[in-house]
């Protein structure tokens, strides 16, 4: 029988999702200056625990204060105080919602707040931020196997039901998998085995730290989307090792900082434009890699980036290409809106896809990536502005049909991208 949304999913581990919709990992920048979750995460996770999601993906947790992705990130680290961390649990999981802490570590696309830039090799990224990369010594990397580790069985004592770690979007995992990033001649480069040596070494000692009952994840890139860098067909020998590891659910995403597939924009900054028409039917970026991997592997696949629609989530059930729909931005607008979804309220998670446009004249000292990457990142800002006010509650209850109307206007750079800035500022 095909699967439906609304039905359970029983993982490897014994966890059982209540029905098949997600809540994809979105960062917070909620915590205190130290890296304590606050009051205002425990709010955001009441609201999204009651969002009608089976499955929340926490925003990415650091295990290194020194190497924050934005700041105000959540740090867990030894000698560390967890802050609200079991408050955050309760809220999230309070509804039945299943709630896993995403465990991260930015490398060299470390943002606003870090201390250093580092990656696998001196690479820093494309943009005039991150010039100052250096390379990991191989005491350092081994320090982060036991900081994975350490943060799951942190956040497991806590009374979150699982984790997932951070291997997509090219952070530092991710980085350890493309050879663009890592060209190091040790056992931490070179081969696959070994450039996904990190990414297996920290899974293996997370598996171990939170025993066999415990879910673990993990979010993969299907490939960067850059000439040189992590293939397709590098991720399904990767994703063959994390299933002999005992992962319980592989979510798949794509892109990284200089190639922002994950939001749906190829890396000269404009919407997918070469996607095939089947695919842009079936809305989800990644699905087609999803096709392609689903007789190789009998882990549990969750696909995020693009879903919408209720038709083309349904369509991806049925197909077998997937069992868990993940849905990142349309948590933002609507914060409710699994539980419209599945009670057929609504049939489409409306949201403006496109980027309002910032005309490359307004930015003549930026080289062309950094014009890329703030063009991405002024549609972003709204998402983080609703998390904002949902950790403040003072968001309101849904703007997808402001949001609808806005996607519907004829010329997004026109009146609607004037109206964006009005409200938003971005
Ligand atoms: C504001 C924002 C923050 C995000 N933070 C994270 C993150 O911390 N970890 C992660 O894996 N992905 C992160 N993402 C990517 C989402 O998980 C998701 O892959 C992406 O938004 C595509 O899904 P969507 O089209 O449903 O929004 C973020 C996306 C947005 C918009």
């Amino acid at each position: 029988m095909p699967a439906r949304l609304s039905d359970p999913l029983v993982l490897p581990c014994g966890t059982v999702l209540p029905n098949r919709l997600a809540k994809a990992a979105m960062t917070e920048g909620l915590a205190d200056v130290e890296g304590r979750a606050t009051q205002r995460n425990v709010r955001l996770y009441e609201r999204w625990g009651a969002s009608g999601a089976g499955l929340l993906l926490t925003g990415n947790v650091l295990i290194d204060h020194r190497f924050l992705e934005r700041p105000r990130n959540v740090v867990v680290e030894r000698g560390r105080d967890t802050g609200m961390l079991r408050e955050v649990a309760q809220a999230a999981t309070a509804h039945g919602a299943q709630c896993w802490v995403q465990i991260n570590h930015p490398g060299r696309q470390a943002g606003l707040g870090a201390e250093q830039f580092v990656g696998p090799s001196a690479v820093p990224v494309a943009t005039g931020s991150a010039v100052m990369t250096r390379a990991l010594s191989t005491a350092e990397i081994g320090d982060l196997v036991d900081r994975f580790s350490y943060v799951a069985e942190t956040v497991q004592a806590c009374g979150f039901t699982g984790v997932q770690v951070h291997a997509a979007h090219g952070y530092l995992n991710s980085q350890f998998l493309s050879p663009l990033t890592n060209l190091r001649t040790d056992e931490w480069g070179g081969s696959l085995e070994n450039r996904a040596r990190l990414l297996l070494s920290s899974v293996r000692a997370v598996r171990k730290a939170v025993g066999p009952d415990f879910a673990v994840s993990v979010k993969l890139n299907s490939a960067d989307f850059q000439k040189g860098g992590f293939t397709e067909d590098e991720s399904l020998t990767v994703i063959g090792w994390l299933e002999e590891a005992g992962i319980d659910l592989l979510e798949i995403s794509g892109g990284n900082y200089e190639s922002m597939e994950m939001v749906g924009f190829s890396n000269d900054g404009s919407p997918q434009p070469e996607r095939r028409a089947s695919t842009v039917a079936r809305e989800a970026y990644f699905v087609t890699f999803a096709d392609r991997i689903r007789p190789h592997t009998r882990v549990p696949l969750m696909v995020t980036g693009g879903f919408r629609s209720r038709a083309a989530m349904d369509a991806a059930l049925v197909s077998g290409a997937l069992d868990v729909v993940g849905l990142g931005r349309p948590f933002c607008a609507d914060p409710a809106v699994a539980t419209r979804l599945l009670s057929g309220a609504i049939s489409e998670a409306s949201f403006p896809d496109r980027a309002p446009h910032i005309p490359r004249e307004a930015m003549p000292e930026a080289d062309d990536m950094t014009h890329f990457i703030a063009q991405v990142q002024s549609g972003i800002c709204y998402n983080y502005n609703r998390i904002r006010d949902m950790a403040d509650g003072t968001a309101t209850a849904s703007e997808s049909d402001w949001l609808h109307n806005l996607r519907n206007h004829e010329a997004v750079e026109g009146t609607g991208a004037a109206d964006y800035h009005a409200r938003f500022g971005g």
